[in-house]
C-alpha cells in the first residue's frame, strides 16, 4: 500500500492536516489537492472542529505544484480537468485555517499558505514564487494574494525575480503572523488555534468572511457586509451569553448557537 498523501488527526477542537509527500518536498499533485479539499470540507461540516491547521514537515510545507505532473499538460487539459476547481473549494472553507510552515513554501506551496487565513512560520521557513524560473507565473492566486498581502512593489519583485525570502522578511512584509523557533512551531501554532477555537464559532466564521470581503469589495460594499453580519450575530445565543457574562463578570460559555 502506498503512503497516504495526507495525515489527518483531531486534537480537541482543532483539525490537523499534514501534507505527506516528503520525498518530493510535498509537491502538490492533483490527487493531493483534491484530497485536501475533501478533508477540509469534511472538517468544515464537523461541529466538533472549530479551527483547521495545515502543515508539512520540517524541510517543506510544500515546494510547489508537482512539476513532473504539470510539465506536459496542455492548456486544453487544464480546462477539461478544471485544474483549479479544488483550490476554489479550499478558498470557500468557512472555518479559519492556519498554515504552520517550516522549510519551503514555494510556488503553489506559498499560494496554499496564502489561501489559509493566518501563517505561523518557523525560523527556517522560506517563502517564494519561483514560477518565473520555469517559464510561467503563479496560477493559484499568487499574483493576487501576494500583492494584497505585501503591496505592489514587493510582490512585483518577488514574482519577477522568483527569489526566496526568509521567515523574518516575510514577517516584516506582513505575509506571516508569527515567526517562532523550529522546535516551538507546533506548540505555538496549536496555541493560536486553541485560542481561536475558544471563541464563539459563528462570530469567528463571520469575522473570517468579513475580513476576506475587505480584499474583494469596495469600502461601501464591505461596510454593508460587515453591518449585516454584525446585526445577524445579535440573533445568536453566543451574543447573549458573551454580553451577559461580561456584565456578570464571569467567563462566557460559547455553544456555537
Ligand atoms: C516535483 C519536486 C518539486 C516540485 C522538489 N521536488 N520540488 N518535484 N515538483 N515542485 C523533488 C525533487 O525533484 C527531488 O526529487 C526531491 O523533491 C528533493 O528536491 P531537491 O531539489 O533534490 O532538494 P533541494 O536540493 O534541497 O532543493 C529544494 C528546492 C528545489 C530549492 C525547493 O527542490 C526546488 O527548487 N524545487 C522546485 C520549486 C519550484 O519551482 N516550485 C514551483 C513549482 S510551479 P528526486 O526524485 O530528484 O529526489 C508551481 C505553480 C503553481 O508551484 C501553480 C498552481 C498550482
Amino acid at each position: 500500500m502506498s503512503e497516504p498523501l495526507l495525515l489527518v488527526e483531531r486534537r480537541e477542537a482543532v483539525g490537523l492536516i499534514r501534507l505527506n509527500r516528503p520525498r518530493v518536498l510535498n509537491a502538490l499533485n492533483t490527487t493531493l489537492v483534491r484530497e485536501l479539499a475533501d478533508v477540509m470540507e469534511e472538517m468544515d461540516r464537523d461541529d466538533e472542529i472549530r479551527v483547521i491547521v495545515l502543515t508539512g514537515n520540517e524541510k517543506a510545507f510544500a515546494a510547489g505544484a508537482d512539476i513532473q505532473e504539470m510539465a506536459e499538460t496542455t492548456p486544453v487539459q487544464f480546462v477539461v480537468k478544471q485544474f483549479f476547481a479544488d483550490w476554489e473549494r479550499i478558498r470557500r472553507i468557512a472555518k479559519p485555517i492556519i498554515a504552520s510552515v517550516s522549510g519551503y513554501a514555494l510556488g503553489g506551496g506559498n499560494e496554499l499558505a496564502m489561501c489559509c487565513d493566518m501563517i505561523v512560520a518557523s525560523e527556517t521557513a522560506r517563502f517564494g514564487q519561483p514560477e518565473i524560473n520555469l517559464g510561467v507565473i503563479p496560477g493559484a492566486g499568487g499574483t493576487q494574494r501576494l500583492t494584497k498581502a505585501v503591496g505592489k512593489m514587493k510582490a512585483m519583485e518577488l514574482i519577477l525575480t522568483g527569489r526566496m525570502m526568509s521567515a523574518q522578511e516575510a514577517f516584516e512584509l506582513g505575509l506571516v503572523n508569527r515567526v517562532v523557533p523550529q522546535d516551538k512551531l507546533e506548540e505555538e501554532t496549536m496555541a493560536l488555534a486553541g485560542e481561536i477555537a475558544s471563541k464563539p464559532p459563528i462570530a469567528v466564521r463571520l469575522g473570517k468572511q468579513a475580513v476576506l470581503k475587505a480584499l474583494d469589495l469596495t469600502l461601501e460594499h464591505g461596510l454593508h457586509f460587515e453591518q449585516n453580519a454584525f446585526f445577524m450575530l445579535f440573533s445568536s445565543e453566543d451574543q447573549r451569553e458573551g454580553m451577559k457574562a461580561f456584565v456578570e463578570k464571569r467567563k462566557p460559555e460559547f455553544k456555537g448557537k
